[in-house]
């Protein structure tokens, strides 16, 4: 006999999705997790479409993170073409990515979750927005705004119209950046790393408040992956892999993103459509790892930006070991916009980012292509096999929330353990269960390569199982 509770929609989340909380007998929460409801096969209707056609065709296939897409697909398609593509489309694809990431990492910051940072997690819900935020912290929010600004304006600049923009090609970028947009650019970024600078000083005088959160949100070992370059600095768009354990050490090094088959796995459960990618050489469900900004400052030995170095710095003096709770991601995530503005401001201060040769051509040279990048959430691949028409026979892609499936349903566990106990629920108590899903940003919408609504749902099953307690996000 067990009764469950079951929270859906989650709200401030980006995707639709559904956490169960199984309590036992005793009211104590035996088990939780968080599925992934909406389903459309996007591996599938792909299958026979000509390869060019497939970062403009996965681009559609989210609203939140098409530049994401955009750029493991073009990636993945440069393979196909064999081509060396031009240093400066590398260069331009390099901006628009950390132009994603700003703008992505502003959105989960300042409009998602600031208003649990600010305003409290046990407001009500009417009280605790991003509305409510401009009323009370009112230059917070303009801030958040602005910042967000900066990074659209990066990606409008480069690649012309904010959502699913078409620029970058297979073989590099359709157009090249013109000195007017490159200056428009720099003339922002003064303002912008001042936002990030006085963001960062703010969350980091707050975190004393935070401890709770520091210490029940998925706060616990797992392995750590991300790219870095060949010194161990963070990549973003090339790189290999690197692994790290929980004590910090790293466990393996420079593994080829083409090679990903022999150490990722991807496991199935049958209460979800998000499969559960796992580190090979240590099994499943023993080879949980975590993606994204705090797995990418873990493992990173350096950033390569000044001033986000000396932020690195700090962050890793947190913990002895990798740095672990995942409430982190949220002090990652604002590290990680520093890095990202500074990264733009050397990239279009190279006098040759305005040279006019940004596509490499070719044919269908090799049947197959692997493109890996770092999307704001973590590592993104997309690995198409093609026909020689260049027609497309079969593809996988694994998407940064599916690596952090396995530590997202952990950390659910761990906080409705710690918050939940009888079957009578706060609301207060279900926003933190909420909460610890928004720390790690899941973009549910890519997971399940479902289209328009986004939303969630939370329920309490009792001990038979019949449903005592709902909650939906409007
Ligand atoms: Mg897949
Ligand atoms: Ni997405």
């Amino acid at each position: 006999m067990q009764k469950q509770i079951v929270i859906e929609p989650v709200t401030r989340i980006e995707g639709h999705a559904k956490i169960t909380i199984q309590l036992a007998d005793d009211g104590s929460v035996a088990d939780a997790n968080i599925s992934v409801t909406q389903f459309r096969g996007f591996e599938k209707f792909v299958i026979g479409r000509p390869f060019y056609e497939m970062p403009s065709l996965t681009a559609r296939t989210c609203g939140i993170c098409p530049v994401s897409h955009l750029i493991a697909a073009s990636k993945a398609c440069d393979q196909i073409l064999s081509v060396r593509i031009p240093e400066t489309a590398n260069k331009l694809r390099r901006i628009l990515n950390l132009g994603q990431w700003i703008q992505s990492h502003a959105l989960n910051f300042f409009h998602l979750s600031s208003p649990d940072l600010l305003l409290g997690m046990d407001e009500e819900p009417a009280r605790r927005n991003i509305f409510r935020v401009m009323e009370v912290e009112p230059e917070k929010a303009r801030d958040g705004i602005r910042l967000r600004a900066f990074g659209q304006t990066v990606i409008e600049t480069l690649a012309g119209k904010r959502i699913h923009p078409a620029w970058v090609v297979p073989g590099g970028v359709s157009e090249p950046l013109s000195a007017a947009g490159r200056d428009k650019l720099l003339a922002m970024i003064p303002e912008a790393k001042a936002i990030a600078l006085r963001t960062l000083r703010w969350f980091k005088q707050s975190l004393s408040q935070y401890q709770e959160y520091v210490r029940t949100f998925a706060n616990f070992p797992s392995l750590f992956l991300g790219l870095v370059d060949p010194n161990g600095k963070l990549e973003h768009y090339h790189g290999r892999i690197r692994v790290m354990d929980a004590a910090g050490k790293i466990v393996a090094d420079q593994l080829d993103p083409l090679d990903y088959q022999s150490y990722i796995g991807e496991a199935i459960e049958p209460w979800t459509f998000l499969k559960f990618p796992y580190y090979k050489p240590a099994g499943y469900p023993e080879g949980i790892y975590r993606v994204g900004p705090l797995a990418r400052l873990n493992i990173a030995t350096q950033t390569g930006m000044p001033l986000a170095d000396e932020e690195l710095a700090e962050f890793h003096d947190l913990e002895r070991g990798a740095v672990l709770s995942s409430f982190y991601y949220h002090y990652a995530r604002l590290i990680e916009i520093l890095y990202a503005i500074e990264q733009i401001e050397r990239l279009l201060s190279d006098p040759a980012i305005l040279r006019k040769d940004v596509r490499a051509t070719g044919g269908v040279n090799h049947d197959e292509g692997i493109g890996m990048s770092e999307a704001p959430r973590g590592m993104l691949l997309h690995h198409y096999k093609v026909d020689e028409n260049g027609l497309v026979t079969w593809a996988n892609l694994i998407i940064a929330s599916g690596h952090n499936n396995l530590a997202m349903n952990r950390g659910v566990l761990q906080v409705a353990r710690h918050y939940i106990n009888g079957t009578k629920l706060s609301e207060g108590m279900l926003n933190r269960v909420e909460a610890v899903v928004r720390a790690f940003d899941p973009c549910l919408a890519c997971s399940t390569h479902a289209l328009g609504q986004m939303q969630m749902e939370i329920a309490l099953l009792g001990p038979d199982g019949a449903l005592l307690d709902r909650l939906t996000s409007v």
